[in-house]
């Protein structure tokens, strides 16, 4: 406990999964934790359930395909916390199980512009927040899919695979710039979280035992599986480690 003690983390996504589970996981290790997600009640309840176990902890609206809203959020909480250390990127949506042929354009847009815009303009506000203060770490969800390839899913992958490269490629201009901010990606897995359960349910209980089958662990992870892994590459513990790709997926890319 207290790995992030003093530090101010920014979660977006923070109202459910693994955003929520990193939030709550922050807040124990001692940070102070802004959630923002654009689900009010949930994020506010999740807000209030961390408050009550002895952590520091808000809630804050936030669509992060708003550059305007990026704007705000940061110049929040600079002033009201004089620094933001930690980011994660953790809003998504998931993919639409629909083939490229079918697929209408502006279902390929709506996914690239929270799973990949979303995590650029987190990169570009969080970056400048971050040197205004003393430094810090961005950590951004890509996924498996950031690797290989899922038939059904090509705007989800493209929106993962663009993750994974924006990371180190900001990872790399932020390196020798002082104060140092790192930038890293982590790459989960199929997760519990209400995003593969409606999956599972779009695309029928084949999709359950295709994971159980085809994860060496041969489960789903838990959504504080994730959370372990973004409060190391959050901590000072990992004040050597940039541009690099977590992945945790019970085995998954092994194969
Ligand atoms: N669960 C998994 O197995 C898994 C695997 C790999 C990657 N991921 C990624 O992890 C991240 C979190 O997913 P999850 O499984 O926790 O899903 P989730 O649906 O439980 O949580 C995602 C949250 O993002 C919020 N959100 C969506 N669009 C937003 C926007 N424009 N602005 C602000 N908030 C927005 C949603 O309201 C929701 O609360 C996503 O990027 C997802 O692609 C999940």
């Amino acid at each position: 406990m207290g790995r992030l003690r003093d530090k101010v983390a920014l979660i977006t996504g923070g109202a459910s999964g693994l955003g929520k589970a990193t939030g709550q996981l922050m807040a124990k290790e001692g940070a102070t934790v802004i959630l923002s997600d654009l689900q009010e009640v949930e994020g506010t309840a999740v807000s209030k359930q961390i408050i009550n176990n002895g952590g520091k902890c808000s809630f804050m609206k936030q669509d992060t395909t708003s550059e305007e809203g990026w704007r705000e959020i940061c110049d929040y909480i600079l002033e009201r916390h004089g620094h933001l250390d930690i980011l994660l990127n953790g809003a998504g949506v998931g993919s639409s199980a629909i083939e490229i042929e079918d697929m209408d354009f502006s279902i390929w847009r709506n996914c690239l512009s929270v799973n990949l815009d979303g995590v650029f303009l987190g990169c570009k506000y969080g970056i400048k927040a971050m040197r205004k203060g003393r430094g810090g770490s961005i950590i951004n969800i890509s996924s498996i899919l950031g690797f290989a390839g899922l038939a059904t899913a090509t705007n989800y992958c493209a929106s993962k695979g663009g993750v994974r490269l924006l990371t180190k490629a900001a990872a790399l201009e932020c390196a020798r710039k002082t104060p140092l901010v790192r930038v890293n990606s982590i790459h989960p897995g199929f997760i519990d979280t209400p995003m593969v359960a409606g999956a599972i349910q779009r695309r029928g209980p084949e999709f359950r035992n295709y994971i159980e089958e085809n994860v060496p662990l041969g489960k789903l992870g838990e959504p504080s599986d994730i959370a372990e892994g973004v409060v190391y590459l959050a901590s000072d513990g990992a004040k050597f480690v940039t541009g690099t790709e977590l992945t945790i997926d019970g085995g998954f890319l092994a194969r």
